[in-house]
């Protein structure tokens, strides 16, 4: 399943219709990145300026113009490479003019090379010019001379834009409701991720090390087509409790946990996986206790994902079964609803419980509309990651509890009728864990 040119048309129909007449919209992907020295990072376009053209090569610029009146539309220029065969030689394929026109839709395709030149004659005219403000300095840069080279222009009797407006503001919150085929993409990037899970889970052994394991998962992505959404978190034992832990360098021992927190990206759409289990296939009791608090946690937390509710409902249930779980085992002594208002579990829950998941896998939308969370809409997809991370030198807890460190997360979709989730066919009970293990 792939998005087609009449998606990508669709989306640039919704913008040019909300930047409204006498308006311009100017989108830049992202630059080639440096590894070191001239090895280069694999490219990977811009989310936004995908999400409107489905191209994908690097030094391209998308440019949305409307005019006077509703009659004229709009006129969508792509400006990208020019097809060039010794280059091609060394780098590959270029759509060229020619493909930008015939395979991408534009209806004028320029020269990135022109685009100084052309785009002071497009600005030319306009009120309106509606730019991603921020994302790269070295656009903002091109973007301001270009306002004054347009103005100075304007002497000679046409108009140049007076307002400058975040494009992002428009572009975010269109990224943010997901249309039927991004959330049947997204079920691909959660399928091969769940895959690579279960792999992992059987495939661990005492003794292996963590990047070994880690390997077991990037073989799953890559023969599937997809690369990682992020890197790869697989921490043996205490390096759970490590939130952005991606050395995995360290050997898994029997009688600990492994915390993986990793998951593949489909055609531009993300997915976001974390699971825990036991390098050995058996939960200790101490394991088993904190993992089930856990796991009750995030069940309850995803039961909130629901149209109308609040975008931190999740999170506040979530934080009450976990205080209760702690309190329970004597982790944690005192009043429920003080610890809550105090944040005091921060001691062992320290970070939110979700985030909004699309193209990228902290994905754009405004979580605060007015000043207030944002409630659930259909369409919408919310990662549900509670956890519980018992420092390895916390000495204010029994030493059988240290080291300990937990997180279950899953891709949840909001639906008419409630809570879907992505990313269920990797398993997540203690029973079902360790029979898979042991299988
Ligand atoms: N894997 C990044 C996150 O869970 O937020
Ligand atoms: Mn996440
Ligand atoms: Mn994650």
């Amino acid at each position: 399943m792939k998005l087609t040119q009449s998606d990508f048309q669709k989306r640039r129909d919704q913008l040019a219709a909300e930047i409204g007449l006498r308006s311009i919209a100017i989108i830049a992907t992202r630059e080639e990145m440096f590894r070191n020295r001239d090895a280069d990072y694999k490219y990977r376009a811009d989310s936004s300026f995908f999400y409107l053209t489905g191209f994908a090569e690097p030094e391209a610029v998308a440019v949305i113009e409307t005019f006077d009146t509703e009659e004229e539309g709009y006129t969508y220029s792509l400006f990208c490479r020019e097809r060039n065969r010794e280059m091609e030689i060394w780098t590959g394929y270029r759509a060229g003019i020619d493909g930008a026109v015939d395979d991408y839709d534009a209806d004028e395709a320029y020269a990135i090379d022109l685009l100084d030149e052309e785009i002071i004659a497009k600005l030319q005219g306009k009120e309106r010019l509606f730019y991603r403000i921020g994302q790269q300095a070295s656009f903002d840069a091109k973007i301001t001379k270009w306002i004054a080279e347009a103005s100075g222009e304007s002497r000679r009797g046409t108009a140049a834009p007076t307002q400058l407006i975040q494009l992002d503001t428009i572009l975010d919150e269109m990224r943010l409701h997901k249309e039927p085929k991004e959330i049947e993409l997204m079920q691909i990037a959660s399928d091969i991720s769940a895959q690579a899970h279960t792999q992992a889970m059987k495939s661990v052994r005492p003794g292996m090390m963590e990047y070994a394991l880690e390997a077991e998962l990037n073989y799953i992505f890559g023969k599937n087509g997809c690369v990682p959404s992020y890197n790869s978190i697989v921490g043996g034992g205490e390096n759970a409790c490590i939130l952005h832990y991606v050395e995995n360098n360290k050997q898994l021992n029997d009688g600990d946990l492994v915390l993986i927190d990793a998951a593949c990206e489909y055609e531009f759409y993300a997915s976001d996986i974390t699971r825990t289990f036991p390098v050995n296939g058996k939960f200790n009791p101490e394991q088993k206790a904190l993992y089930n608090i856990v796991l009750d946690a995030q069940i309850a937390a995803i039961d909130a994902v629901r149209i109308g509710n609040s975008y931190k409902e999740p999170h506040y249930v979530a934080v009450r079964i976990l205080v209760q779980g702690l309190l329970n085992l004597g982790i944690m002594q005192g009043d429920l609803d003080e610890i809550i208002e105090t944040e005091a579990y921060r001691q062992f829950y320290m970070h939110g419980t979700g985030h909004w998941l699309g193209m990228d896998v902290h994905d754009v939308g405004a979580y605060k509309v007015d000043g207030e969370w944002r409630t659930y809409q259909e369409g919408m997809v919310v990662t549900i990651e509670p956890g519980l991370y018992i420092a390895p030198d916390d000495e204010t807890v029994d030493p059988k509890w240290r080291g300990i460190g937990i997180r279950i997360e899953d891709d949840i979709v909001v639906t008419q009728d409630g809570p879907r989730n992505l990313t269920a066919k990797v398993v997540k009970t203690i029973e079902d864990i360790e029979a898979l293990m042991a299988s």
